[in-house]
């Protein structure tokens, strides 16, 4: 695997490519990387000739009260695990090289709608930042195919606006989730979980089960009725809170525009967030209803 920093060197290495008429995916990342990273090279895998992944904490996608400086940087165990699964080039640009103008004079890009609620609300500014520099990193890597985790639902579902809104002719593959056997999710804020807060925090998945059946049942047994979105995921938020957690939201929404549920949606998402000591985990489960 070969490391670039600078963006000549990228552009180089995937003109390269392009003129051998390779195939490329891209895997963007911040880092700190588990086996839920590595499941998008996999999948890249299936996709293209070359896989390319970045590394970069992006400081656009931090709010004002998040510490970007304490955001885990383990770049010789990243490394090693993307050459384990085949990975040809690995991007790492400094924020001087992705914003050399500084970030009050950055142009942005903003997806509306889907950007809004949910992470959006909690997070002001946050799909902003995260739209702009994939937006960024989109055009310097200029990928065929761009591998995105679905842990970060609502992340997919701006990236696939913004390439939808802008013409850009890229695929998105969307992977699913890899948990741990609890079924937590694995994610890098994991490691901010005491023993007894990581005991707890399954049980986040666990209620978004428990709403899903709840939903499905709803639906089979009174047909003509919608089911109580908003009650059942209320009762599902109290469950979440009584373990100790506490529930920043949990909504059932329309899977892909994100608006909240009506009665003739078929294909669903629950979406959540919660409190778990110093991590906020997010989660959520798909569901079509028949
Ligand atoms: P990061 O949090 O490092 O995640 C990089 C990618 O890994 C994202 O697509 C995310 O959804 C995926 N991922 C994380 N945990 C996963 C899991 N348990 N299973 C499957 N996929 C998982 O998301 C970002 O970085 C940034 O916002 C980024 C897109 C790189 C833009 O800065």
């Amino acid at each position: 695997m070969k490391t670039v920093t600078n963006i000549s060197d990228l552009r180089q290495q995937v003109k390269d490519w392009r003129q051998q008429g390779l195939k490329i995916a891209f895997v963007p990342t911040m880092g700190n990387l588990h086996a839920g990273h590595i499941s998008l090279v996999e999948e890249a895998h299936k996709h293209a000739d070359k896989i390319v992944a970045s590394i970069f904490v992006n400081p656009m996608q931090f709010g004002e009260n998040e510490d970007i400086d304490s955001y885990p940087r383990t770049m010789d165990n990243d490394k090693r695990q993307l050459i384990e699964a085949g990975t040809d080039l690995l991007f790492t640009p400094t924020p001087e090289i992705i914003y050399p103008k500084g970030l009050a004079k950055q142009s942005y890009v903003e997806v509306p709608n889907v950007s809004d609620g949910y992470c959006g609300e909690s997070r002001p500014g946050h799909f902003r930042g995260v739209a702009t520099v994939v937006c960024k990193l989109f055009n310097l890597v200029q990928p065929d195919v761009a591998c995105f985790g679905l842990k970060d639902y609502q992340q997919v579902q701006v990236i696939q606006t913004m390439v939808d809104d802008l013409s850009m002719p890229i695929d998105i593959v969307p992977v699913p989730t890899v948990r741990e056997a609890s079924g937590l999710a694995l994610s890098s804020r994991n490691g901010y979980l005491s023993a007894e807060e990581k005991a707890i925090a399954p049980a986040l998945q666990q209620n978004l089960q428990w709403l899903a059946q709840e939903i499905q049942y709803s639906r089979k047994t009174s047909p003509d009725h919608s089911p109580d979105f908003i009650g059942l995921a209320k009762k599902a938020a109290a469950a979440i809170d009584a373990t100790g957690m506490k529930t920043d939201y949990i909504h059932v929404s329309h899977a892909h525009t994100l608006q909240p549920a009506s009665e003739d949606d078929k294909e669903l998402v629950i979406l959540a967030a919660a409190q778990c000591g110093k991590a906020r985990l997010i989660d959520n489960l798909q569901l079509s209803l028949a």
